[in-house]
């Protein structure tokens, strides 16, 4: 991990799995067992390291403590520069106010959108708002906002690229079911995260899906780094369009192909899916 800070002392916790995915992005991971949800679930975070670390996700609030000791076991709490997050909901940045309480360094970074909607009056430090490709450096890597309102959902919604390695953090895009899977994987991940779609139906509806993945293409990442299941290594532009055009969403407004929303997994507790 060439240009990252020291690592702390700390471990993380058993079961959650932190793993470098690409010259300085490192995968954590905590994975949920199925006896609490149907067919298994993992919540997986970022840190990008560099001179200012970025964190990406911070997990639900009832997570802090593990993800906490993960961070701190790459690097010292306090060294954390930036917390961002794709969109407003418990696992994106439930976490938030902890993480700034254990950061003092740490300033929140979303588009100007969740800056205004939310971010400036929930978290307890003011947020820096990105525009719609505008770029952070964080020394030796480079994250650029892209803006994406609804999608896969929440008006606000928006994903990180990292321009040196290529990685789109993608949030709840291509989210898979299951918990034991490795940290980047070549194979297929469209068939099983649009099992998942067909179960849950997560996506919001909007007149500008198609085009908006198309944005995120023509990126041209290499690695998807996915809230949800593995990360993935391939084309991922080719990979977007399919997911497009999955969603009947290539040519404008958007068909739907996914199953039933109001559907859940079979055992769900109380009914309630997961929360992409
Ligand atoms: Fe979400
Ligand atoms: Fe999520």
């Amino acid at each position: 991990m060439a240009d990252s800070p020291p690592a702390s002392d700390a471990t993380p916790s058993p079961g959650t799995r932190v793993d470098e995915i690409a010259d300085g992005i490192v995968r954590i991971s905590t994975p949920v067992p199925p006896d609490v949800i149907p067919d298994g679930f993992t919540y997986n975070q970022f840190l990008v390291l560099d001179e200012q670390p970025l964190l990406y996700h911070t997990g639900l609030r009832r997570m802090f403590p593990i993800v906490r000791e993960a961070v701190a076991a790459v690097i010292p709490l306090e060294s954390l520069r930036w917390i961002a997050f794709s969109h407003w909901e418990a696992d994106e940045c439930g976490a938030l106010n902890e993480f700034l309480e254990v950061a003092p360094n740490a300033e929140p970074v979303c588009g100007v959108l969740m800056r205004d909607l939310s971010a400036d009056d929930v978290a307890d430090r003011p947020a820096r708002g990105l525009l719609d490709g505008e770029e952070l450096t964080l020394g030796k890597h480079v994250v650029r906002w892209l803006a994406t309102p609804h999608v896969p959902h929440g008006w606000e919604c928006g994903h990180l690229f990292e321009t040196t390695t290529r990685t789109l953090f993608c949030g709840d895009l291509f989210t898979q079911s299951g918990c034991d899977h490795p940290p980047v994987t070549e194979d297929d991940v469209l068939a099983p995260s649009e099992a998942m779609r067909a179960k849950f139906d997560y996506f919001a509806h909007g007149r500008d899906t198609g085009a908006l993945l198309d944005k995120l293409a023509r990126t041209e990442p290499e690695l998807l780094a996915i809230m949800h299941g593995p990360s993935w290594r391939g084309d991922g532009a080719a990979l977007l369009r399919r997911l497009a055009a999955s969603l009947g969403a290539t040519t404008g407004g958007q068909g739907d192909s996914a199953g039933d929303a109001s559907s859940s997994g079979p055992g769900a507790p109380s009914g309630s899916p997961p929360t992409p």
